[in-house]
């Protein structure tokens, strides 16, 4: 990265997100717990990020605020522009389903629909045509390899496939960026491999991922690594071109 690039993403320009000494405490009986204590970082349009960290360190609850699942105490949370830190909970639920995709651990389909519904599912609160919606849903399952399994059922698909799925839904509303949750952690290692390798083809797409996870070989596909520890963030680093998005380093 040059010295020019490096400082328009320290100041925040043309980012997708950008924090500013973000602060989230919690009242636990009476107790004061500060889960993230003066967070400030911007992510650009078509990174890949990996937030790692300690359990403890503040990786869900960053990424529950990323999500507009929930609010910071202090600080600025911009998301395409707008402050979203004291939006109502209307509002924040709006931007969240028009905005960002999520993937967890656990797939979270609907047992009883289709591979296509359950891409689907997103689409039915935009108002969009149920043709449209098919539409989509079919080329969303053809970027993430599942063409030929249309009509089947989550309990038909294998764990890979069933978070090929979900990966395919939160893209459905085109959504500023993708957050992923440990998105490999109930899958074995040769899966792992492949929905990592399906992140990174959407990378190159153009797709903004942030990913949380506890695993450095999973991190080193991401391009860059935010370390968090005790609530603040440690380490911030762009990590090699070389490293990055090699699956062979990886399995
Ligand atoms: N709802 C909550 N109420 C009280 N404390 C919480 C709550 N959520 C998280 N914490 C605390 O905030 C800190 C960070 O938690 P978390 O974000 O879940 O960490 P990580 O995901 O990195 O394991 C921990 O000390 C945790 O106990
Ligand atoms: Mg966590």
């Amino acid at each position: 990265m040059n010295v020019a690039t490096s400082l328009a993403r320290a100041a925040g320009a043309g980012a997708i997100l950008r924090l500013g000494d973000l602060h989230k405490q919690f009242l636990l009986e009476g107790e004061t717990v500060h889960a993230l204590r003066g967070v400030s970082f911007a992510i650009q349009p078509g990174e890949f990020v990996a937030i790692m960290g300690p359990s403890g360190s503040g990786k869900s609850t960053l990424l529950n605020i990323l999500g507009c699942l929930d609010r910071p105490t202090s600080g600025d949370y911009y998301l395409g522009g707008e402050n979203v830190a004291a939006l109502d909970d209307d509002t924040l639920s709006e931007i969240r389903c028009r905005r960002i995709g999520f993937v967890f651990q656990s797939y979270n389909l609907i047992p009883q629909l289709t591979v296509l519904e359950n891409i689907e599912v997103p689409l039915f609160y935009q108002g969009i045509s149920p043709l449209e919606a098919r539409q989509r849903s079919r080329q969303l399952a053809e970027m993430v390899g599942l063409s030929d399994r249309l009509r089947h059922r989550p309990y038909q698909l294998s764990g890979g496939q069933q978070q090929r799925v979900a990966i395919a839904r939160s893209l459905a509303n085109n959504p500023l960026m993708i957050l992923a949750d440990e998105p490999t952690g109930n899958l074995d290692s040769a899966t792992e491999g492949e929905i990592l390798q399906v992140l990174i083809d959407l990378n190159r797409r153009g797709i903004t991922i942030i990913m949380v996870t506890h695993e450095d070989r999973i991190a080193h596909i991401a391009r860059r690594v935010i370390r968090l520890r005790d609530g603040g963030v440690v380490s911030d680093s762009p990590e090699s071109e070389a490293v990055n998005s090699s699956l062979e380093n990886l399995i």
